[in-house]
């Protein structure tokens, strides 16, 4: 099979995603032309016009956090897998996720939930924009969009959701909303970069009558491995507050 594009050209830790076999890629080690990609398989090198090889690998669901286009901040991959996992998402849920922002979590949940749904809501146009974009990138076929005020929007829905997650400002005034709009056993997420705005979700979710409530953060420590030592190396210490609850 010719390879098509997107693709990742990878050497030690830079990645550099190559959407198009045409023109010249500028890397730091020296310009690949593109052209040269075409009739090249997985796995096969490319080099730079200084001698430098890079290997061609896919583009993966594990590049989208790497090359995704930015608006607003994504959630990190450490929490969505926590997400994820806590609220059982299986293969042909649907989903809810507001706002879309970067569409990172939105596009997760689209990639494993293969045969289900994802709709997603952001009220700011050009955000809704490029997370399209970045959908597209992905192949995503099962990601709706739609822009608007998820407060007003969620009116119009009429089915039942089995998972919703809120990423966006005044989450809690959404929280009674989104427990008529979950079906039972279905799990609402609410990430938030604040302490504060993460009790109040919570107390909300208690008062709404959530079950199964919990707030936590998970902490990732990075490495690295120096001739001389040993070290921890995390760029991003504190990321956010998860909190989930179960509708009964
Ligand atoms: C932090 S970002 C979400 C990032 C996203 N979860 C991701 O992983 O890429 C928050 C987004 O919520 C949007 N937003 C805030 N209030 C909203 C509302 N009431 N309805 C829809 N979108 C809203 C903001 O415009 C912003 O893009």
């Amino acid at each position: 099979m010719p390879l098509e594009p997107p693709v990742v050209v990878v050497s030690g830790k830079d990645s550099f995603l190559v959407t198009s076999f045409k023109g010249k890629l500028h890397t730091h080690r020296g310009v690949i032309d593109l052209e040269e990609l075409a009739g090249k398989s997985y796995g096969d090198e490319v080099k730079t016009h200084t001698g430098h090889a890079f290997k061609i690998l896919p583009f993966a669901p594990s590049d989208f956090f790497r090359h995704f286009k930015r608006s607003a901040t994504p959630i990190m991959p450490k929490d969505i897998g926590a997400i994820i996992v806590t609220c059982g998402l299986k293969p042909d849920s649907l989903v809810l996720d507001a706002g879309t922002g970067s569409g990172m979590i939105a596009a997760y949940i689209a990639y494993f939930n293969r045969y289900g749904e994802v709709v997603t809501v952001e009220k700011r146009r050009e955000f809704a924009k490029i997370a399209r974009e970045n959908f597209r990138l992905a192949n995503l076929k099962n990601v709706h969009q739609i822009v608007g005020d998820v407060n007003y929007v969620a009116d119009g829905f009429k089915k039942e959701f089995d998972l919703i997650v809120l990423d966006m400002k005044d989450d809690y005034m959404f929280i009674p909303k989104a427990k008529k709009l979950l079906n039972a056993g279905g799990y609402l997420a609410v990430y938030n970069p604040y302490i504060e705005p993460s009790r109040r979700a919570y107390e909300t979710m208690k008062k709404t009558g959530f079950v199964e409530l919990e707030c936590f953060e998970l902490l990732k420590n990075d490495y690295e491995f120096r001739r001389v030592g040993t070290r921890p190396a995390t760029k991003v210490w504190h990321t956010g507050f998860i909190v989930i609850g179960r509708k009964c």
